[in-house]
């Protein structure tokens, strides 16, 4: 029943805040160089949201139109892409019920991910996780599904989802018939990127991040309050760049010869750190700039990014459709049909 040939990306952001750097490096790019070769639909995730932000709808609605701002202004061509909304896909609530009989809470609960999260989370849920959150990859696979993923380009924090969902898509395959493609995460070039204050993780959370909307004084500001090797208090004190999360971002936004001038003087105590990260500030707005300035074009035209997600909504909607006559067929649930 399944077409071998098809090939497909889904993947996506939930809305909860703005994207930066770190999700730039991890994913995004990806992305971006992906969707000349493949079919590619990005959603935003607000259902997903919802898990743990059930108590603050607004905060989800807010950020749907950042994150979709974000995937343009990082080059997502909407004409090659398709971006769209989750809780507009029907099919994506209604098959997470049928996939939730193919899972056990036992599994659920020892999924790394969610697992993590969870412990992160005790803010939001106390002793005891909700349902939801807890059944997220369920929704999760269903989001794959629907729209018939083959490849799905994450982070990797999101490899035991994509796992997960690999699962459920055999469990339901092996018992109703072959029905649904079995995707495919994909890693592909995945920088994970640490936080200004040397934290492994960049996020939002921990006030650590540079954002794709940061203006060019906020990008300065930023970098200018870096942490930097805390043994080098005067400029001509020999410093070591291995420990300096400034000379850690030179080599993600400076060129070779700009790295190695500022390891060297840097060791031998000839470059101040506020000069270093005046350039690194410098090289850092340059690299961005494109970003930065077709994200202003987005948020200039509220309208145009409205009816591009609208538009893509559409064409998820159709695709969820065709998977749902299928998956019902298989599961007997066509009663009317014959
Ligand atoms: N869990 C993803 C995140 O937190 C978002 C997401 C929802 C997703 N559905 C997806 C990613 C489907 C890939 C495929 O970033």
């Amino acid at each position: 029943m399944i077409n071998q040939e098809h090939k497909r990306i889904v993947t996506g952001d939930r809305p909860t805040g703005k994207l930066h750097i770190g999700h730039y490096f991890g994913s995004l790019q990806n992305r971006v160089k992906l969707q000349d070769e493949y079919e590619t639909f990005i959603l935003v995730a607000d259902v997903q949201a919802l898990t743990d932000n059930f108590n603050n709808p607004e905060k989800v609605k807010q950020n749907v139109r950042e994150i979709v701002m974000d995937n343009l202004a990082v080059g997502l061509d909407p004409n090659k892409s398709t971006i769209y909304l989750q809780s507009m896909v029907h099919e994506v609530a209604e098959l997470t019920v049928f996939y939730s009989n193919l899972v056990t809470i036992a599994r659920l609960q020892r999924n790394p991910t969610v697992k993590t999260e969870i412990a992160q989370k005790k803010e939001v849920f106390g002793e005891s996780v909700t349902y939801g959150f807890l059944g997220y990859p369920v929704s999760q696979a269903a989001d794959i599904t629907a729209l018939d993923g083959t490849l799905v380009p994450v982070g990797e924090d999101q490899l035991p989802l994509i796992e997960q969902c690999r699962e459920i898509v055999r469990k339901f395959n092996s018992i109703y018939g072959e029905t649904l493609y079995e995707p495919q995460a994909y890693l592909g070039e995945n920088k994970r990127i640490k936080g200004l204050d040397g934290n492994e993780k960049m996020g939002k959370s921990l006030g650590n991040a540079i954002y794709l909307a940061d203006s060019e004084e906020e990008i300065t500001q930023k970098v200018m309050n870096a942490i930097t090797d805390p043994a080098r208090i005067k400029k001509d004190d020999p410093g070591n760049p291995n420990i300096c999360m400034v000379s850690y971002y030179h080599n993600l936004f400076s060129n070779k010869e700009e790295q190695e001038a500022v390891c060297s003087e840097c060791r031998a105590g000839k470059r101040g750190c506020v000069a270093c990260k005046r350039q690194l500030a410098k090289n850092m707005i340059e690299a961005l700039r494109p970003i930065r300035q077709r994200r202003k074009y987005y948020e200039e035209r509220p309208e145009e990014v409205k009816e591009i997600l609208m538009e893509g909504t559409k064409k998820a909607q159709k695709i969820a459709a065709g998977t749902m006559e299928r998956v019902k067929e298989a599961m007997k649930l066509d009663y009317f049909k014959n």
